[in-house]
């Protein structure tokens, strides 16, 4: 390779606290000619060694696009994704980012991809067995990981032979494998009981602290929100907020920190929004406390009564506010 190209994969290794830095990322679904979708419109994070960092939204808004391009499984549109030794992952060669992913990251899918002809035993050994791991080492590990996740008494049960809930927990397991830095997870809490929920949380828990391991973890799950350091909130391919421990899903307004994103965004919060009378004109004042919002005009009433239902997923809008209760999606005018 040449020099110059390794410049751009490698650059600058992060601060050591640090295990991931996004930068600006977009992702575009859909070829040339075909209807396109802008799924993350510059989106900008980091997250930290050893933290546990949830990302929430409605469907539809980005979570699953996101986790995928961090881990390099889907190539952003335009961005970069820094891991904490300099790697930006979005330009490495194909093969070296076979490699890369292999020793530092893993996965947990929405729709857990276990290879269905394998034991869960199997399942949970092959990630191992690519980076070749001795054999007494491989099945330590399993017996070590399954017994924490109580399925080692189905070890040599296929995946359509347990239940989801055990399906999910060899997926989580066969993640665990390789000791990654950061793991990526979508849903992992989607197909079990709440005791096993937490279980799995709890695990997580651990290995942040044994280990420093990180997790990048998407759920619409709350005990997943309980359990996070940090949570990002995504709308429509922006994040919009950033919670800390603790969150309470049905409560978001209370501890929500607004983001003004690299691209100099902010999206304003429900009762901003109803505050200010909606999405209109507005001249704006640098105070020594804040910015201070001023309507520059009344809202057109005829306009505002129009919307009954959601652009989005046409549920029915609650009389006095801007987003809707299901799916989250913000309307530009109230409803009256
Ligand atoms: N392969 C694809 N081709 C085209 N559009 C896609 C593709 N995958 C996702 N999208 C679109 O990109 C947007 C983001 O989808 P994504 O799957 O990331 O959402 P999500 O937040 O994970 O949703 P959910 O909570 O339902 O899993 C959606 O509008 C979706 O329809
Ligand atoms: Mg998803």
């Amino acid at each position: 390779m040449y020099g110059d190209q390794r410049q751009k994969i490698k650059i600058q290794p992060l601060p050591e606290h640090m295990a991931l830095q996004a930068l600006d990322i977009y992702h575009v679904y859909g070829m040339e000619h075909q209807n396109k979708v802008v799924a993350l419109k510059g989106v900008s994070f980091d997250i930290k060694r050893g933290e546990i960092l949830g990302i929430i939204g409605p469907s539809g808004s980005g979570k699953s696009t996101l986790l995928l391009s961090m881990g390099g499984m889907l190539k952003p549109s335009a961005g970069q994704i820094i891991f904490n030794d300099g790697t930006d992952i979005t330009k490495l060669p194909e093969e070296e980012q076979f490699s890369f992913r292999r020793h530092n990251i893993g996965y947990v899918f929405q729709e857990q991809n276990l290879i269905p002809f394998l034991t869960a035993e199997q399942n949970i050994e092959m990630p191992m067995k690519l980076i070749d791991v001795p054999r007494a080492q491989r099945k330590a590990k399993v017996k070590e990981l399954m017994e924490r996740l109580g399925i080692w008494h189905r070890r040599l049960h296929t995946p359509t032979r347990i239940s989801g809930g055990e399906r999910q927990r060899v997926a989580i397991a066969r993640a665990l494998a390789n000791n990654p830095k950061l793991i990526l997870a979508d849903e992992p809490t989607g197909s079990v009981d709440s005791d096993t929920s937490i279980q799995i949380l709890e695990l997580f828990q651990e290995l942040k602290d044994e280990t420093k391991t990180s997790f990048l973890i998407c759920s619409h799950d709350p005990i997943v929100g309980e359990y996070s350091d940090r949570t990002l909130e995504i709308r429509d391919g922006i994040i919009i907020g950033e919670h800390g421990l603790g969150l309470d899903l049905s409560n978001l307004d209370s501890s929500r920190l607004l983001v003004i994103d690299n691209q100099n965004r902010i999206t304003l919060p429900e009762k901003a929004l109803v505050g200010l009378k909606g999405s209109l004109l507005y001249t704006w004042e640098l105070k020594d406390e804040g910015i201070l919002l001023k309507p520059l005009s009344q809202k057109d009433e005829k306009l505002e009564q129009k919307i009954k239902f959601c652009t989005s997923c046409g549920a029915e809008i609650k009389p006095g506010t801007y987003s809707c209760a299901r799916c989250g999606a913000k309307l530009t005018r109230i409803v009256r």
